[in-house]
């Protein structure tokens, strides 16, 4: 397995859009991005895209091909950008997700993510209405992991 930086134009977007299946949103923060891609014998498994501001790191896009979920690629990643973030002197490193997004909030806070605001009614407009596990996604869960620089 190997994770390098890539031109944001050759991050792949069937893996974007497991992430994001808005491709004007993905348009909207795509080419201010730092790309990372993992692959394995060449073949893209997984991308994520990172908007640096200040001494912040934004998780806008984080995807694994559904035939490599659960292997530990997702946590992998996670751990690269960590490093990436560390090296830049960032502090922190954010990411925001649904309140029905189960998995991800699980994943993200089994990376050492913590709970930091909710944003309400943030989904509220969007049509079709979002439904995963049962539940209807209406606000925006915000996560923050801190950057330790001796970690
Ligand atoms: C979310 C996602 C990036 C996780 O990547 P992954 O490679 O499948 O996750 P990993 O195998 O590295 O799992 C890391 C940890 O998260 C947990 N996790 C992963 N999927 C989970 C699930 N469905 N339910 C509960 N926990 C889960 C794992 O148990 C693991 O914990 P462990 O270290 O204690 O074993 C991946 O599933 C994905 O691309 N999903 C679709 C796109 C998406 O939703 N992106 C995030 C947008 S906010």
């Amino acid at each position: 397995m190997e994770i390098k930086c890539i031109d944001s134009d050759q991050a792949p977007l069937d893996l974007l859009l497991l992430a994001d299946p808005s491709r004007e949103s993905i348009a909207s923060y795509l080419h201010n991005s730092v790309v990372f891609l993992v692959t394995i014998e060449s073949k893209p498994v997984a991308v994520s895209a990172v908007v640096i501001e200040g001494k912040v790191a934004e998780i806008k896009n984080i995807a694994v091909a559904t035939e490599h979920q659960h292997r530990g690629i997702g946590k992998k990643l996670i751990e690269h950008i960590k490093s990436f973030a560390r090296k830049s002197q960032l502090d922190i490193i954010k990411v925001g997700t649904g309140n029905s997004s189960l998995q991800q909030l699980s994943f993200y806070q089994k990376s050492g993510f913590r709970i930091k605001g909710v944003i309400t009614d943030y989904f509220e407009h969007y049509r079709p209405e979002i439904y995963e596990n049962g539940i209807r996604c209406i606000d925006m869960i915000l996560l923050e992991h801190k950057i330790i620089s001796n970690e």
